[in-house]
This record gives C-alpha cells, sequence and structure tokens, in this order.
C-alpha cells in the first residue's frame, strides 16, 4: 500500500460503485500520489504520467511553487467573491494579459470560459444583428449546451437535442466552405488553433491568417479556444503566437493553474468594454486560490525555462516515433506541436492505453485511432526516452498482431 492511500483500488472502486454517477469510462486503479511526470497508485506502483490531468497538469503532478503558493494562500484567504478586489486576481491577469493582449475575466473550467466567449461576441454583435457563430469540423469546445453545440462532431450531439440555435458548422481547413458560411449575421468565427480532443489536428499553412481575414472582412470576431494549447503547451505562451495570428478573444483552462480549476477569457479591451456589471459572471471565478497557483505556473514556466524545454523534448519524441513510423505500417500521421502529440494509426488505438499502463504508462487515445499525450512542459529526455520506448514496444506488438 502507498503511505498516501488509506483503502485499497478495489476498495476505492466499490465505492464508486455505489455512489458516484457511473458516466465515465475508468480504469481500475486508484492514484494517491503524484510529483511531476510520476504518479503511483494505492498499491505502490509507480506510472510514467505522458497524459497528467488530461492536459491540466501542465507541470505535472504537484509542481513544488504551485503547492507552495497555495498553501501560503490557504491561510489567508481561501475564497472572495468579485465584490471586493484581490491581489492575486489583478497579479494573474496582468501576467496573462501582458503575454499576450486586452483583460481577463476568470471562470472555472473549461467550457464555462468558451460560455464567457459566445456571450461576449453576442453581446458585441447585438447592435449589428449578428449572434451566429461559426465553429469547426472535430472541434471540442464543452459539456455544457452551448459548448457541445459548438462542437461540431454528431457524436456530442445524439439524444440530448434540441441544442442552442446560431451554429454552424465548416469542415477544417476549408477556406471556401467558411466563406460561404459567414454572412452579415455571422458574428463569430471560433476554432481551436491545434485540435486536441479531435485528434491533434493542425491548421494548415496560412490557415489560420486567412480566417483572420475572413472575419475582418465580414466584420465578425475571431475567437480561439486556448483551453488545450494555453500556458505554453505548443512551445510558445499561447498557441496563436505559433502562427502570428491574432484572435479577437481567446479561452483558456486545463494548465492555466497547474492543475488547479481555473478558466479565463482574454478579449480585446475594447470588446471587453461590453461586458457592463451584471452581463456576466461566475461565483468562485478568480478565486484566490486558483489565482495564486496561475501565478506561480507562470513563474514555474518563465523561471525554469521550460518554453525551450518544450521545443528540446518534443524534437525528442518526434525523433522516436519518426523512427517508428517507418518501422511499422500502422502510423498514418505524426501530428506535433510542442507538447501536444499526436500518432494516427491505422487501426484502433484504444487497447494501447491499458497496454501502456500495465507497463507504467499513461497515455491517451482519442478519435479511436490518435495516440494523444499530453506530457508536462518540465518532462525530461529520461522520460522522454522511458515513455516513448514503452509505446512504441506496445505499438510494435500491436502491428504484429495484424
Ligand atoms: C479545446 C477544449 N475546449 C474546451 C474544453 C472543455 O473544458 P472543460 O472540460 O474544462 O469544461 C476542452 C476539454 O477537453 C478542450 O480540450
Amino acid at each position: 500500500m502507498h503511505p498516501a492511500a488509506t483503502r485499497s483500488s478495489a476498495d476505492t472502486i466499490s465505492l464508486f460503485q455505489q455512489h458516484v454517477i457511473p458516466n465515465y469510462v475508468r480504469y481500475p486503479i486508484s492514484l494517491v500520489h503524484g510529483e511531476g511526470s510520476s504518479v503511483w497508485d494505492a498499491e505502490g506502483k509507480k506510472y510514467l504520467d505522458l497524459f497528467p490531468g488530461w492536459g491540466c497538469g501542465i507541470l505535472g503532478h504537484c509542481p513544488p511553487r504551485v503547492v507552495k503558493a497555495l498553501q501560503e494562500q490557504v491561510a489567508h484567504l481561501i475564497h472572495i467573491p468579485n465584490t471586493w478586489y484581490t491581489e492575486a486576481q489583478g497579479r494573474f491577469a496582468e501576467a496573462l494579459c501582458s503575454r499576450s493582449f486586452g483583460q481577463a475575466f476568470f471562470c472555472n473550467s473549461g467550457a464555462e470560459a468558451n460560455e464567457a466567449a459566445f456571450k461576449l461576441a453576442r453581446v458585441w454583435g447585438a447592435p449589428q444583428g449578428k449572434f451566429k457563430i461559426i465553429t469547426f469540423s472535430n472541434s471540442f469546445h464543452g459539456r455544457t449546451y452551448a459548448t457541445v453545440t459548438a462542437t461540431a462532431q454528431p457524436k456530442y450531439h445524439e439524444g440530448i437535442g434540441p441544442l442552442m440555435p446560431g451554429f454552424e458548422y465548416a469542415p477544417l481547413n476549408d477556406l471556401e466552405a467558411a466563406k460561404r458560411l459567414v454572412d452579415k449575421e455571422t458574428v463569430a468565427l471560433m476554432l481551436e488553433p491545434v485540435q486536441g480532443e479531435g485528434g491533434i489536428n493542425l491548421p494548415n499553412e496560412g490557415y489560420l491568417a486567412s480566417l483572420r481575414k475572413i472575419a475582418d472582412d465580414a466584420g465578425a470576431l475571431l475567437i480561439f479556444d486556448e483551453v488545450q494549447t494555453c500556458m505554453g503547451r505548443t512551445g510558445t505562451w499561447f498557441g496563436y503566437q505559433q502562427w502570428g495570428v491574432q484572435p479577437d478573444i481567446f479561452t483558456m483552462a486545463k494548465g492555466l493553474a497547474g492543475g488547479v480549476a481555473c478558466g479565463a477569457m482574454i478579449a480585446k479591451t475594447e470588446i471587453a468594454a461590453m461586458l457592463k456589471p451584471g452581463k456576466h459572471a461566475s461565483t468562485f471565478g478568480g478565486n484566490p486560490l486558483a489565482m495564486a497557483a496561475g501565478l506561480a505556473t507562470v513563474e514555474t514556466i518563465e523561471q525554469d525555462h521550460l518554453l525551450e524545454n518544450v521545443k528540446v523534448m518534443s524534437a525528442r519524441f518526434r525523433e522516436h516515433f519518426t523512427k517508428l513510423q517507418q518501422e511499422i505500417p500502422i502510423i498514418r500521421e505524426l501530428r506535433i506541436r510542442g507538447m501536444m502529440i499526436g500518432l494516427d494509426l491505422t487501426i484502433t488505438g484504444t487497447p494501447a492505453v491499458a497496454r501502456c499502463m500495465e507497463r507504467g504508462v499513461l497515455i491517451n487515445c482519442t478519435h479511436d485511432t490518435v495516440i494523444r499525450l499530453l506530457p508536462a512542459l518540465n518532462i525530461t529526455a529520461e522520460q522522454v526516452d522511458e515513455g516513448a520506448r514503452v509505446v512504441c514496444e506496445v505499438l510494435r506488438e500491436m502491428a504484429a498482431a495484424q
């Protein structure tokens, strides 16, 4: 038994079976402790986590500066509503906006950040009769009604209709299709700079810049959902900086506060000004704990030169997986941007997750065929080599069984 555990994995699973709504597929271990890219289960088995917190663990598990900042903050103020000012919120907003632009609104999750963006866009567009929002095939924007409607994947819409009105879908990387959809009622085009859940899908060269122009020509806004691409994930602070295309609004969550629940929307100041008091709010949004954790996350990325590390470790992963792709025929495409890594297989990739787990490595499979890794920005060369070794071993075995 791990010292942090008070019961076995089996006992915890039994609690879940009785008391937790079974709306997730879960692997049969209970995790009790983490440090960086390592995590331990109740029985004391150690895993190398190449998918910490579904992308929320941008610095891995329990990053020391974040832990310390939380410990210090929790002794002073746990929650202060937005009827008062707090230093932490002001300082975190400054840290984010000075690395991007505009002003920040804080909330608690990616879906909430995207809801804020839709609402702000519609408030901004209402005087001109604009309300339609265009999103893109294989996108993922969340599970609330507006964000699941924006998520252009039919499987997420099944059985929950009617959906929200005012959303239209364009195929990703098809400029003409996007142009055809835009009309005088279009208020915004919204997309992830790199699609995450949809399979680590990259924009074609020049695509984001062309969408920027389409939005400008139509008098519409360009919104980037940076819930998965924010905070250095792609190798720059924000994904849009990879392509030098500035959106009017962007949203963040996941790694934003080093694993603590936190969401944010950043909007150009003149657009943000439309969100007058009373128009939008979030009780827990911008709470001192999340803000302190966010500041410590920014400090860690900066002081530990993690954007540099992302570039080096990304190239190292690429080298391993390029060799593998030359060796086995089941890798259709490698799609890598910083610490967003996708291996698109010609076969279903789901069995690879359990097989890697058995060998002590945690990964993800999305969209049925895409092995997805979202490693921590501070992963070491040894961890990259070890993780890639296990993933390659499992994929070689799966290829041999074809
Ligand atoms: C790009 C993107 N947007 C939005 C969301 C929804 O975020 P949350 O689950 O925090 O609501 C996700 C979650 O995976 C995401 O990847």
